[in-house]
């Protein structure tokens, strides 16, 4: 089994470079008991980071909706993760900042409570590595749970408390044998994956669901930009699962997976198609360059 005990030589916390094996945190954070934590999943590509201001200004975004107020700006964050992979040596990987409410206080409330921070970076390579994706696309099941309301959540928010939905369903769908899972909102509505959102290609069309109670992926927004730019149609609507039955390709795309063909939802199957393709190799140019 892989582990995250030591991925890299070092980890930046709270102001300071150390080694990878010290970062640790205290088991009475309120982070852990109470979920007070945000997130950001960003990629280097040939030492680059892709869209590095856009991650830490809605790392600060999400710490904002949970009361929390980070004190580096984006531009300051930006110089530690590229000082943070010129320590570690690496100029293709993932890289993981963290802010967590810390020990200060048990109290439900958090606004007594210091704000920590953290980045990791270590190699990464291609999500779904062990498929070649390309071949037969991902193999999605429906998910059991649902993206709740904005008033039910920070649902805009990359926070940590929100992510019990999705590994709960992606559990379920790794142990009978699917990728990942598909998740609907609360109206009913096809909402996205785990950890990616959703996109469907329909008659040279992408179609793809409204931003509304889920987290709208730079990823997202990125391969919006590039349909356009190449003159393909982009429809940002609600989009019912049985719809999903006349799309001519499905995809899926996030900072981790990137851009992934989807060959099958529950028991449909779909052909890894032409559009996907050309998405794809533009993204993989768009990060590089
Ligand atoms: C739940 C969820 N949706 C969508 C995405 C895609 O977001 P992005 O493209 O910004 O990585 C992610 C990944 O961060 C995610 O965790």
């Amino acid at each position: 089994m892989m582990s995250y005990n030591k991925k890299a030589d070092y980890i930046w916390m709270n102001g300071e470079f150390m080694p990878w094996e010290d970062a640790w945190v205290h088991s009475m954070s309120h982070g852990l008991h109470y979920g007070s934590g945000v997130f950001e999943g960003e990629r280097a590509y040939e030492g680059k980071i892709f869209k590095s201001i856009e991650h830490s200004e809605r790392l600060h975004r999400s710490a904002q909706m949970l009361d929390m107020n980070i004190d580096y700006s984006p531009e300051a964050l930006h110089d530690i993760k590229m000082e943070l992979l010129a320590k570690n040596g690496l100029t293709d990987a993932y890289i993981r900042p963290v802010a967590w409410r810390g020990v200060e206080t048990l109290s439900v409330a958090s606004h007594q409570c210091s704000v920590n921070i953290a980045i990791a970076a270590w190699e990464w390579g291609s999500y779904f590595s062990a498929v070649n994706i390309f071949e037969s696309g991902l193999k999605l099941i429906w998910a059991d749970w649902v993206r709740p309301a904005p008033t039910m959540a920070p649902v805009a928010a990359k926070a940590s408390g929100l992510y019990i939905i999705g590994s709960l369903s992606k559990n379920k769908a790794e142990q009978q044998g699917y990728h990942d899972a598909l998740m609907l909102d609360y109206r009913g509505y096809v909402a996205e994956c785990s950890g990616a959102n959703f996109f469907m290609v329909q008659n040279g069309e992408i179609h793809t669901p409204i931003a509304d109670c889920f987290l709208d992926g730079i990823t997202r927004r990125s391969v919006i930009e590039i349909a356009r730019n190449k003159n393909i149609p982009v429809i940002e609507r609600h989009i019912l699962p049985d719809e999903i039955n006349a799309a001519d390709e499905i995809f899926i795309t996030g900072t981790a997976v990137e851009i992934c063909p989807v060959g099958q939802i529950g028991e449909q199957h779909f052909q890894v198609g032409a559009i996907t393709k050309i998405i794809a190799d533009e993204y993989a140019a768009w990060v590089r360059r």
